[in-house]
């Protein structure tokens, strides 16, 4: 058995921002296993972007840890937690997140620069790969948000993370468009054995997920039978 990619234990995040606080995670606890494909579903302001922040190690959590293919967050430094950020883990988000002065081939390149490794060879293909052949040249402004949205899951896919961590990946995306993004994204990871945690409050994402967790007031509980099956 293979150690799993993430292990968050009793997580609690509580915002330190004025007398009261604010409480965005209350002892959560989740494994996400090596190629496996998640969803997390969860309404607006359940906590599920601070789960992301804390997984990615940009934040800290106030009680609890989590371990990142077996090694604790809170014990690799600032550094270790970058290195681990650029080399193991992809990041999708809402608003695509694409430098603007850079072209789609450029946005995905820098990302296998800072992870150490790659050609540009290898650019070519992961764009094609997401039908983006011979808009290699274009800027983020010259594409639309699903072909936006296809750099930012080769950007993410490109240097073979052992997890992709994708925010809201279809939610600047109509119905039909958001589907083709998470039907590529799910299929992609799989093919190559990358764990993906797909956090959404659209429960269509739940039908190409081999797995389905719901973000309650902070707090991560399996899908229970009878739960709507979404559309
Ligand atoms: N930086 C922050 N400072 C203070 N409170 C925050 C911050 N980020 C999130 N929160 C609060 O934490 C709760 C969870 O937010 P969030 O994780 O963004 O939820 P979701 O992504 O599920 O919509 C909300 O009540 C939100 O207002
Ligand atoms: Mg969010």
């Amino acid at each position: 058995m293979s150690s799993p990619v993430i292990r968050v234990v009793d997580l609690w995040k509580i915002y330190e921002d004025g007398t009261e606080g604010s409480t965005a995670l209350r002892g959560t606890s989740m494994e996400i296993t090596r190629g496996e494909v998640l969803a997390l579903l969860g309404k607006s302001g359940s906590g599920k972007t601070t789960l992301l922040n804390l997984l990615a190690g940009l934040d800290r959590p106030s009680r609890g840890f989590i371990e990142v293919e077996g090694k604790n967050l809170q014990n690799l430094g600032d550094k270790g937690r970058t290195l681990l950020r650029r080399r193991r883990l992809g990041f999708i988000f809402q608003f695509f997140n694409l430098l603007p002065t850079l072209t789609a081939f450029e946005n995905v390149y820098l990302a296998l620069e800072l992870a150490g490794k790659g050609t540009p060879a290898q650019v070519f293909a992961v764009l094609a790969e997401v039908g983006l052949k011979g808009k290699e040249k274009r800027y983020p402004h010259e594409l639309s948000g699903g072909e936006q949205q296809r750099v930012a899951i080769a950007r993410a896919i490109v240097k073979e993370p052992a997890l992709i961590l994708a925010d809201e990946p279809t939610g600047n995306l109509d119905t039909a468009t958001g589907m083709q993004i998470l039907e590529l994204l799910s299929s992609r990871c799989r093919e190559s054995g990358m764990s993906l945690l797909m956090v959404t409050h659209t429960p269509m994402a739940r039908r190409f997920a081999d797995r389905v967790l719901h973000m309650v007031d902070g707090v991560i509980r399996p899908e229970a039978d009878g739960e709507e099956p979404g559309p």
